[in-house]
């Protein structure tokens, strides 16, 4: 497959399905998301990352409801799921798996710093609870599970919001570790932030999120939606009075819908003087003219979610081929192995080790260390001094296995002027240094 190109770039995000999606989620992520995931040379994987939205409801049907409306907006927003992964992060088993191997692998004290967590922490502390009071594992854990997400399929680039970098630089980080144990198994990630998506503003002004509950859903009825933007928050200028479109949440919101020509033509009517009442209406046209096309598909897969199953159903399998090989490599990188196989290359690795001439430290009784150099059979060729460190043995033995010169003068060896060490009995000048030899290969 393609994939194993380099000059592909495999792009991830997730999206955790806990609420109903607005169109600062549209504008924000999804429309971007698909707008990338056209691009030649690039392999995106979008998916539902709905075993994070565990962490913060334990409400079933919200859990399940969200998880359709979000899959629902996607393919309406055009996500061509032939072309891109669109999968549900809880069809993949091996994601918890993988989550657990990375948690054997990251620092305690590194999640202890998770922004998210500290919040907690820092909230409770303040009211003079118990620092971890309400805090679950799956809080703490969210930033691993997330890692093991994005490392699962080597992403290279995870668009984010800017809330989010920690967590790309935690999965780096525990990726780093893996590797540095196990082998280079995982790719590092880095975050995207697109400079260009602006954070819609919400209704108030402040960015649109859920939890600020400021926000425009995305697919209400169209009555419903003019009266939300008719309630968005402005200063009491009266008409012909000029405004300011610079950090006005109307006319951004009327930007992220309009063509630079549109835009420019709202900003000449703000400075004209343009009323409220119709900046509001023609607000209202601009979103409604991108929102109904998309509100008919939409409305058509949420009466028909067997079929977005289907898909995801699909999504997952396609995911899978690629995620049940590489845990099986990492399985194997850490040991989780068939006894059967390992029996083999342990019992190969001791014979060659036993076919080699082998050095041995030790301490006598005088108290000096010494070390000496036996032959594959076991049979004695050198014999060092005493030294007064193993520190100073091991110089000896790393000079003799890394081919230092020395000389060889009636059965001593000497080295850098010392004599370190004596030919055993029978055993000539030649034969040690064929024995040294095989330390170079
Ligand atoms: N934590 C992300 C959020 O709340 C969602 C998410 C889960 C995610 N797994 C991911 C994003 C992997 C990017 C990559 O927005």
């Amino acid at each position: 497959m393609s994939a194993s190109k380099p000059s592909v770039q495999r792009v991830l995000t997730g999206i955790k399905p806990s609420g109903t999606p607005h169109l600062g989620n549209y504008a924000g992520a999804i429309r971007p998301a698909i707008a990338a995931s056209r691009q030649a040379e690039v392999e995106s994987f979008y998916f539902l990352a709905d075993y994070h939205a565990l962490i913060s409801t334990t409400d079933p049907l919200r859990v399940q409801r969200s998880t359709l409306e979000i899959a629902a907006t996607w393919l309406a927003a055009g996500l061509d799921t032939s072309h891109v992964w669109f999968y549900r992060q809880s069809d993949i088993p091996e994601i918890p798996e993988l989550t657990w191997l990375l948690s054997c692998v990251a620092g305690k004290g590194l999640l202890n710093r998770a922004h998210a967590y500290k919040a907690a922490v820092d909230k409770n502390t303040a009211e003079g609870v118990d620092p971890d009071a309400g805090v679950n594992m799956g809080l703490y854990m969210y930033p691993v599970l997330m890692a093991a997400d994005i490392l699962m399929f080597k992403a290279h680039t995870v668009p984010v919001g800017r809330d989010q970098i920690q967590h790309i630089e935690m999965a780096r980080d525990i990726a780093g570790s893996f590797n540095h144990l196990y082998g280079e198994h995982f790719v590092l990630p880095e975050a995207a932030i697109d400079a260009s998506v602006a954070t819609l503003p919400g209704l108030d002004g402040r960015k649109m999120s859920k939890s600020y509950d400021n926000t425009i859903p995305l697919f209400c009825s169209p009555a419903e939606l003019k009266k939300v933007i008719y309630s968005i928050v402005t200063d009491s200028k009266a008409p012909g009075e000029p405004k300011d479109a610079d950090g006005s949440a109307l006319f951004e919101l009327y930007q992220a819908f309009s063509s630079a020509e549109e835009t420019r033509a709202m900003r000449t009517a703000f400075e004209e003087g343009i009323a409220w009442g119709e900046a509001k209406q023609a607000l209202s046209d601009k979103i409604e003219a991108s929102v109904a096309p998309m509100r008919e598909k939409y409305q058509a897969l949420i009466a028909d979610p067997a079929q977005i199953e289907k898909l995801l159903h699909e999504g997952a399998a396609k995911a899978r081929a690629i995620a049940t090989p590489f845990l099986g490599e990492l399985r194997r990188a850490v040991g989780l192995r068939s006894l059967a196989e390992v029996a083999r290359p342990a019992a190969a690795a001791e014979k060659t080790k036993a076919a080699l001439p082998q050095f041995k430290q030790y301490r006598e009784a005088d108290g000096r260390f010494h070390f000496k150099l036996v032959d594959a059979g076991g049979g004695l060729l050198l014999q060092g001094e005493g030294f007064a460190s193993p520190r100073d043995a091991g110089t000896v033995v790393s000079a003799l296995k890394q081919g230092s010169a020395f000389e060889v003068k009636d059965a001593t060896l000497w080295l850098d002027g010392a004599k370190v060490a004596t030919l055993a009995e029978g055993v000539d000048e030649a034969t040690l240094r064929a024995a040294l030899a095989a330390f170079g290969e």
